[in-house]
């Protein structure tokens, strides 16, 4: 069942596209549970939400604890029959690479953006499969397909979500919960503006203010909104016969061979 009004889990609510998420898929009547580290960023887009005539309710995790998971996925229930869990959250620690990276960092970069994905599903999925069925969405990245320099443990993480995303879809489709992936290119976030402003390319260099992608990528920047229109697609029944697969919303990035 993936019912026009739902209960939906967003994390990384409170920024870039998690934020946007929300937003629409609360304008188009689901009940979101906004899930963020970040409780002010929470608070603001609750109350953008609120404003808009949505409902949301924030709830504060840190997705690489079992608790908060836990907890999050119990103040989800409560609003309603629980019909998807989306997995925005994620963090990059490049520069790194296999010689330089430290245990610590890689635990923690594979925690919040592979391991949120089995800790939040182990107390969602129950839910969904209660409620007839539902769909998981993961934000997977072009770096699971192609990559740069000094990215390992991030590459390697979305490379897993990809996998896991398929996983996913295969052992849960007889409880009619798919699971699908997006893997944005480059996208207009505090995320990717922080990541350029490491590199010391300024946000005019590589065309964010533009929205033509210069030197750094090939195609246009996206802005968070667009990938949430596809998010929001893939959670809905129009594309109820997309399971297991990663969509590449990546504006041509991945198209070109030099
Ligand atoms: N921005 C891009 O160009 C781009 C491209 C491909 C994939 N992605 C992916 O999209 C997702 C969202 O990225 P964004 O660009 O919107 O970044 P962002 O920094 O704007 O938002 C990320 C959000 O995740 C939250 N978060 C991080 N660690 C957390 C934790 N441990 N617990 C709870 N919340 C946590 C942050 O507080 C923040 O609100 C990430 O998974 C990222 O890898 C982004």
């Amino acid at each position: 069942m993936e019912q026009s009004e739902r209960v939906v889990i967003v994390t990384g609510a409170a920024s870039g596209i998690g934020r946007a998420t929300a937003v629409r898929l609360a304008a188009a009547g689901d009940v979101v549970l906004l899930a963020d580290r970040d409780g002010e960023g929470l608070a603001r887009v609750a109350r953008e939400i609120a404003a808009c005539g949505g409902r949301a309710q924030p709830a504060v995790l840190d997705v690489a604890s079992s608790d908060d998971c836990a907890a999050a996925v119990a103040a989800a229930a409560r609003l309603g029959p629980l019909g998807g869990l989306v997995n925005v959250a994620g963090m990059t620690t490049a520069p790194d690479g296999v010689e330089t990276i430290s245990d610590a960092q890689l635990e923690l970069v594979l925690q919040v953006n592979v391991g949120a994905i089995f800790r939040l599903g182990r107390h969602a999925i129950p839910l969904m499969r209660a409620a007839g069925g539902g769909v998981i969405v993961n934000t997977s990245s072009v770096h699971a397909f192609a990559t740069m320099t000094d990215n390992a443990a991030y590459a390697a993480s979305k490379g897993a979500i990809t996998a896991l995303t398929r996983q996913l879809a295969l052992d849960l489709a007889p409880d009619r919960i798919r699971a699908v992936a997006v893997a944005p290119g480059s996208v207009d976030t505090p995320m990717t503006r922080h990541e350029l402003a490491r590199r010391g390319v300024s946000a005019e260099e590589a065309g964010f203010a533009s929205g033509e992608a210069g030197s750094t990528a090939i195609g246009r920047v996206a802005a968070p909104e667009e990938i949430a229109a596809v998010i929001a697609w893939l959670a809905s029944p129009d594309a109820a016969v997309l399971n297991g697969t990663t969509v590449v919303a990546d504006a041509g990035l991945l198209a070109r061979l030099v």
